[in-house]
């Protein structure tokens, strides 16, 4: 079966996760994703965290499936013209150095264009055109400065970072939608075109309830938050510990046994009122005028939540599942990684997969989350360090035997 970007050629300068994750995305679907490295070194991630000496770390392995590895001197002059010639034969360049890195070797906008007008040029930066658009920027950095961390955590504890990686994977997406989305447009106008995504964008577009938020304040308190009705509102949107981002409010309570991971989430719809309060067994709420309404429960949310563990606490996480679910109130058990990898249905959809490496032996990872019905995923182990470099050298620029042999000897692969 075809894929859905096959024919589609990636020059991928990615590294670490945010680019990565974009080019490994596109490899699912089919694109031919080419990983030019620096000889000898490599993806950085490729050496960080390892959990067994001189094997490429889990890091890079799972974020760099499906791809080939060239490795390319490409400040050297004759890995320029290998680089130069690479860019002649393919559809996206994407890379996500620190700011004016391709540009100090030579590779402009302005250069890539006359080499190929038809390549789309795609990048992750930290910042936008700004006060810090030169700066460097990691995961947390960009939660930190997208507005993620300052409404994360509780009110009476520092601002928190998520291990969810909203500003490298999340920007990462962004940057495989930009290209994408250029591709579409370079069949009707034939051109390329530059795709820019800066993570600090990235966090704040998932940060938008809290800037809604923040415009809200102006009006009064917000009222579905943990310091409503008691605590103090400044003049930035607080933490909001766990409470709901939504229109509905809800918690996270304590279950049995009471382990670290034994909590749910329980939300509660004007329509939940009911059934719930039945099933914790206090039915006087159903009707009660200081409780009926959702406007009545507001201002004692604690107390709604209170009662509703008291419950939750007699079950495991699982048993309130199954039990409020056929109620229709809405609700999730806090699943661990360790529940998430051993549930079996997550490995029938793809969505976490086992894949085998030479020197690494058979390790899990986290599939492709888009599932197309024309384009299945199939997970390829990443590549060893230039293990393609021959071959794209032969295929791709249709480099002699011994071109192949001088580009060796000339120390640019
Ligand atoms: N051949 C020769 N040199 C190469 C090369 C190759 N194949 N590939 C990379 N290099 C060079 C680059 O040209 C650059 O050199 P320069 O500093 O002389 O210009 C250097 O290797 C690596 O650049 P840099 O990006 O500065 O690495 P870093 O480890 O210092 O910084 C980041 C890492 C992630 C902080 C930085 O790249 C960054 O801010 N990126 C943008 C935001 C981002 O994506 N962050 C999230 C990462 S998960």
């Amino acid at each position: 079966m075809g894929k859905a970007l096959d024919g589609v050629r990636i020059l991928d300068m990615t590294h670490v996760q945010s680019g990565p994750t974009c080019t490994q995305l596109l490899a699912w679907f089919g694109a031919d994703v080419i990983k030019v490295e620096r000889p000898g070194v490599g993806d950085i991630s490729r050496s960080q965290l390892r959990d067994i000496p001189d094997v490429d770390s889990l890091y890079f392995t799972m974020l760099n499936h499906n791809k080939r590895s060239i490795a390319l001197n490409t400040k050297g002059e004759r890995g320029k013209e290998i680089f130069t010639e690479l860019i002649r034969k393919c559809d996206v360049l994407a890379e996500n150095f620190a700011p004016g890195a391709l540009d100090r070797m030579g590779f402009t906008w302005e250069r890539i264009q006359e080499i190929n007008p038809r390549m789309i040029y795609a990048s992750v930066k930290g910042f936008g055109p700004g006060p810090y658009v030169d700066c460097k920027v990691y995961e947390n950095v960009a939660q930190c400065t997208g507005g993620a961390a300052s409404t994360t955590g509780f009110d009476d504890g520092p601002p928190l970072v998520t291990s969810a990686q909203i500003g490298d994977s999340g920007t990462g997406l962004n940057l495989a939608l930009g290209i994408v989305t250029a591709l579409f447009q370079r069949e009707r106008t034939g051109r390329g075109q530059r795709v820019t995504c800066a993570m600090q964008d990235g966090v704040l577009n998932l940060c938008r309830v809290k800037v809604r938020d923040q415009q809200r304040l102006k009006h009064g308190p917000l009222k579905e938050f943990p310091q409503y009705p008691n605590g103090k509102f400044g003049d930035a949107v607080p933490r909001a510990g766990n409470s709901s981002g939504g229109g509905q409010p809800g918690w996270v309570v304590k279950c049995a046994p009471g382990g670290p991971d034994d909590y749910a989430y329980v939300i509660i719809q004007p329509q939940g009122w009911e059934p719930l309060m039945k099933v914790i067994g206090r039915e006087d709420l159903v009707d009660h005028p200081d409780w009926r309404t959702p406007a009545d429960r507001l201002p004692k949310l604690d107390q709604c939540f209170a009662m509703v563990e008291e419950w939750t606490k007699t079950k495991t996480k699982f048993e309130v599942m199954e039990i409020l679910n056929p109620l229709n109130v809405p609700c999730g058990p806090i699943l661990s990684i360790k529940d998430l990898v051993e549930e079996p249905s997550l490995r029938q959809t793809g969505t976490v997969v086992e894949v085998d490496h030479p020197t690494r032996g058979s390790y899990l990872t986290v599939g492709n989350p888009i599932k197309l019905s024309d384009s299945p995923s199939e997970v390829k182990r990443s590549p060893l360090l230039g293990e393609h470099t021959d071959e794209i050298l032969k295929q791709v620029i249709e480099y002699s035997d011994e071109e192949i042999a001088a580009a060796h000897e000339q120390g640019a692969v």
